[in-house]
């Protein structure tokens, strides 16, 4: 089933785009702990915009206008997009931990019923653990409708084959003057001689392949280029060897973006382990 577009959303009164008025800070609530932890942060500000800033001050602010947000968790990014000003006129997110979605779905949804939220029911090993679920699934949308295509500490938890076939996903949801904002973690492939011609991921733990996924830079850089997508704009990492913030995009008239250095300070930024053994049930427990 694919989810409607902003025309025909608009059109129908379908979810209706509401008139773009302030959400006020205290009308929505904020995910509680067990789920932040799943994702990262739980510290209550990185889930908050109370200056009502862009989420991405670096991105033009016209590419805010229809987002998809992949992997958008407990909606810590869709989130911060309801209070930013302008909001988007449209918002979909989607994830595979179904209870994240939920709350999302009741929490998020009715306060602004232009931000749309969807369990992309695939196969995860923690966080969807059942036996027979595809292990991918195309995004639930049209082709070349999303501004902005979002994909914040997701392919950092993809394997290689996963990576191709989601980068090729952004690719297609991609409007031709939109941008894709995702963030990776990178290496050097040549600095590893022992590595064969098809493998460009390093998995830190052979348990949870998807617990961190570092790329060969190179090999994302020419994958991204087989989809229509170039590099536009690159933000290193504000702690050494961390999360990259890559933005391309479809459109051929703009300058190749070179990537800087990466001198931030060295520090830990550890990503979430999401180990707790009801990790996937969090979010699906029976209404009382
Ligand atoms: C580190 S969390 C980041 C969540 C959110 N983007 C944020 O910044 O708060 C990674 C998220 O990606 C989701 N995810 C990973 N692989 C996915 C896939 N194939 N389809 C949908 N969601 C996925 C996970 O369930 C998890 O919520």
């Amino acid at each position: 089933m694919l989810i409607p577009n902003l025309e025909e959303l608009t059109r129908n009164g379908a979810g209706g785009v509401p008139p773009r008025q302030e959400i006020s800070l205290d009308s929505l609530p904020f995910p509680p702990f067990e789920m932040r932890e799943l994702v990262g942060p739980t510290d209550l500000s990185a889930f908050d915009n109370p200056s009502r800033k862009l989420a991405y001050d670096y991105l033009d602010p016209a590419v805010y206008e229809k987002v998809f947000d992949f992997g958008c968790g407990c909606g810590r990014v869709a989130r911060q997009m309801m209070l930013q000003n302008p909001s988007p006129k449209m918002y979909v997110g989607i994830d595979l931990h179904p209870g994240m979605i939920r709350w999302c779905q009741r929490n998020l949804q009715p306060v602004a019923p232009n931000f749309t939220f969807f369990h992309h029911d695939v196969y995860h090993v923690r966080f969807n653990p059942v036996p027979g679920k595809p292990l991918t699934a195309t995004f639930p949308v049209e082709d070349g409708q999303f501004t902005l295509v979002n994909a914040l500490s997701v392919f950092t938890h993809l394997t290689q084959e996963h990576a191709v076939f989601y980068l090729r996903e952004c690719a297609r949801v991609l409007h031709p003057d939109g941008v894709l904002h995702a963030s990776w973690f990178f290496f050097d492939k040549r600095e590893y001689p022992m590595m064969q011609e098809h493998d460009a991921a390093l998995y830190v733990s052979y348990v949870d392949p998807g617990a961190a996924v570092i790329f060969d830079r190179n090999w994302v850089v020419a994958k991204a280029r087989e989809m229509g997508l170039r590099v536009c704009k690159v933000v290193p990492p504000f702690i050494r060897g961390h999360q990259w913030a890559v933005i391309m995009t479809r459109r051929e008239d703009v300058e190749e973006a070179e990537f800087p250095p990466d001198t931030a300070p060295r520090g830990w930024a550890r990503p979430p382990m999401g180990s707790r053994p009801d990790s996937a049930s969090i979010g699906m427990e029976p209404d009382s």
